[in-house]
């Protein structure tokens, strides 16, 4: 949440911002604003709305500064104005700060900045740190060797409770810009005779390739040729610089009109890419090379615990019921956000999965850390290379599906269930999944890229059945089994972007209350795959009809799901178990998306929503 982004070099600042803050606004599109180090003070630009806002207010102020820093804001503290807007400047103009995270005792550290002669403009926490960093800078021993600004945010930052990824300018020490973070992702861009600091290596991708990734408690001090990290304690840090494993091109809209369309149609792509040298046929398992458990150690688990959140907690839903079926090992799924203040006991031998795209988001962090705290091996699937999750993880599986943009996810959704669905053979042909077994799951794997398509071959027929749904205010989203994750998803992806109100259930569950909001004014979609409670679903189905409320049933079924079964039917291919959640998952993204669309809605800044939720 917010995005963060600072430069320093030879160009003029204020376009690169713009430029990189584009590709941060799915963090956050409240406000944007940006503060250049000029050589007559610090100049401030900040506009509610959107970057494209901004871009309009930099262009009328031409400026040649190669410093700055620059934020898009997704409102905490303080409703969205320009005064809220970031960076925030202090009352003596010195310092400029933008932040994202939560400053938990702002109250406190504003009284007794008022008290010192401290003067606010907004309502946020972020501009008392940086009244607070001026008000110490004023304070710091010039004459000490130390650098006075380094010296006063160490100080400042003492003093906080809460959470920060800040980059923080000042009028007297124009050629720098100061970094830290805790609780809220930050790295930098290494290039050269210029660095960059932002929330997420979207924003510099276009101008490096090279990334060092900061931890809490870290402090960077970055120069045109030079940074240096230091941790708040002030101990020094060797810098290990990373390669971007993707290019800006894969996070370009291309010939799509949003990027959800574009990522619904990268998932052939995307989870071919999860696949790639994780098979083994001659064994016929899934094999991943990061878990750093070996078999013998994989024996002795006997229950698994899933944390996550939002879609990402559909995809251990999925785990969970493959892992059960295929493995045989009892798995628990938590909403990460639920897990750290419940103090859940733990059987000894549990071993816990994270699973976040992002690998940011700050409720499954932190189940992540209160589980290693109690001495639990956490692995952790993320798609996000180099994210906080995957570096503080024991072990783990990258999704490579690719930068994801939309806010609602997508392709990130799909891998996940696709490596929940290796995993589950893999842990299979550890214990009782025969190398028959496991040699059709492989096979149906393998099928996933293709099968997608031939779905994805079916978006104008989708889209006009969207056409005819997309004044509805209700829909209920219907399934079993692995088919009930699947609607909570579908539910999800239609709310997040259409603003419709859905709920998912298990379709046996409809008799047990939904039932009594079928109307002619809900709709119902009705996950009826093939398989063993097709003729149940298909009840469900009837009794829904009979109730006057139509159904779009999307089914794998051949001739016992007749084309007058449902009043709109999407036809999925017919394939093994273990893949069906993803061929299901597919229309259910262009219905959410197509429906969203007819209704004028902003598909990939839904509101008050962001990509990457990284404050509690
Ligand atoms: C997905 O469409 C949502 N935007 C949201 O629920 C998301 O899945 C959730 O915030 C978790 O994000 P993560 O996977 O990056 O941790």
């Amino acid at each position: 949440m917010c995005g963060i982004v600072g430069y320093i070099g030879k160009h003029a600042a204020s376009s690169i911002l713009v430029e990189g803050l584009k590709q941060l606004e799915y963090r956050g599109y409240d406000s944007a604003g940006l503060a250049l180090g000029e050589k007559d003070g610090i100049k401030v630009l900040k506009k509610t709305g959107r970057v494209e806002a901004l871009a309009s207010l930099v262009q009328e102020n031409e400026s040649k500064c190669s410093v700055g820093i620059s934020h898009t804001r997704w409102a905490t503290h303080g409703p969205v104005t320009d005064a809220n807007a970031h960076p925030h400047q202090s009352w003596d103009g010195k310092i400029a700060l933008v932040h994202n995270g939560v400053i938990e005792n702002y109250q406190s550290l504003r009284t007794f900045l008022e008290k010192e002669g401290a003067e606010f403009r907004s309502q946020t926490d972020s501009e008392v740190l940086a009244n607070l960093i001026a008000y110490y800078y004023a304070r710091v021993d010039k004459d000490n060797g130390k650098n006075p600004l380094l010296c006063a945010v160490r100080e400042s930052l003492s003093q906080l409770e809460g959470t920060y990824g800040i980059a923080v300018i000042c009028a007297d020490q124009p050629d720098e810009i100061v970094g830290a973070r805790k609780g809220s992702p930050l790295c930098i861009g290494v290039g050269s005779g210029e660095n960059l600091i932002a929330s997420d290596v979207a924003a510099f991708v276009g101008r490096t390739q090279n990334v060092v990734y900061l931890d809490d408690g870290q402090i960077v001090h970055l120069t045109r040729e030079d940074f240096n990290i230091t941790t708040i304690g002030e101990k020094s840090v060797d810098a290990v610089i990373s390669q971007i494993d993707w290019k800006i091109e894969q996070a370009e809209l291309g010939s799509f009109k949003h990027f959800m369309e574009k990522e619904i149609f990268e998932q052939p792509q995307a989870l071919e890419n999860a696949m790639r040298g994780r098979f083994s046929d001659d064994e016929s398992t899934a094999k991943f090379g990061g878990l750093n458990l070996d078999a013998r150690e994989w024996r002795q688990v006997d229950r698994m615990v899933f944390c996550s959140c939002g879609t990402a907690w559909h995809s251990c839903l999925v785990a969970e019921h493959f892992i059960e079926r295929y493995a045989r090992i009892p798995v628990e799924v938590e909403y990460a956000s639920e897990f750290r203040y419940r103090n859940a006991p733990l059987d000894k031998n549990a071993l816990f999965f994270v699973v976040s795209q992002s690998g940011e988001t700050i409720d499954t962090l932190e189940a992540l850390r209160e589980a290693q705290r109690k001495g639990f091996r956490v692995l952790g699937i993320t798609n996000g290379v180099g994210a906080t999750i995957a570096r503080e993880s024991d072990g783990g599986i990258y999704q490579h599906a690719g930068p994801e943009i939309g806010v609602a996810s997508t392709k990130a959704f799909t891998s996940q269930l696709l490596i929940a669905g290796m995993l589950s053979l893999y842990l299979g042909r550890m214990r009782d999944l025969s190398f028959g077994d496991g040699r059709e799951m492989v096979r149906a794997f393998k099928a996933v890229p293709g099968l997608i398509s031939q779905i994805l071959d079916q978006a104008d027929q989708i889209e006009k059945i969207a056409e005819r749904y997309a004044d509805y205010q209700d829909f209920l989203f219907l399934g079993r089994q692995s088919m009930f994750p699947i609607a909570l998803e579908g539910a999800l992806k239609l709310k997040e972007i259409s603003y419709i109100h859905a709920e998912g259930y298990p379709a046996g569950e409809m008799k047990h209350g939904p039932i009594a909001l079928i109307s002619e004014e809900c709709p119902s979609v009705v996950l009826s795959p093939h398989g063993d409670t097709l003729k149940k679903v298909m009840n469900n189905i009837e009794e829904t009809r009979a109730r006057k409320g139509r159904v779009i049933a999307i089914t794998s079924a051949g001739k016992e799901f007749p084309d007058n079964a449902a009043d709109d039917i999407i036809r999925i291919p017919s394939a093994h178990e273990c893949i069906m959640p993803i061929l299901a998952t597919i229309p259910l993204q262009l219905l959410a998306y197509h429906i969203a669309c007819k209704r004028g809605c902003d598909v990939d800044k839904p509101r008050n929503l962001a990509k990457s939720v990284t404050v509690e």
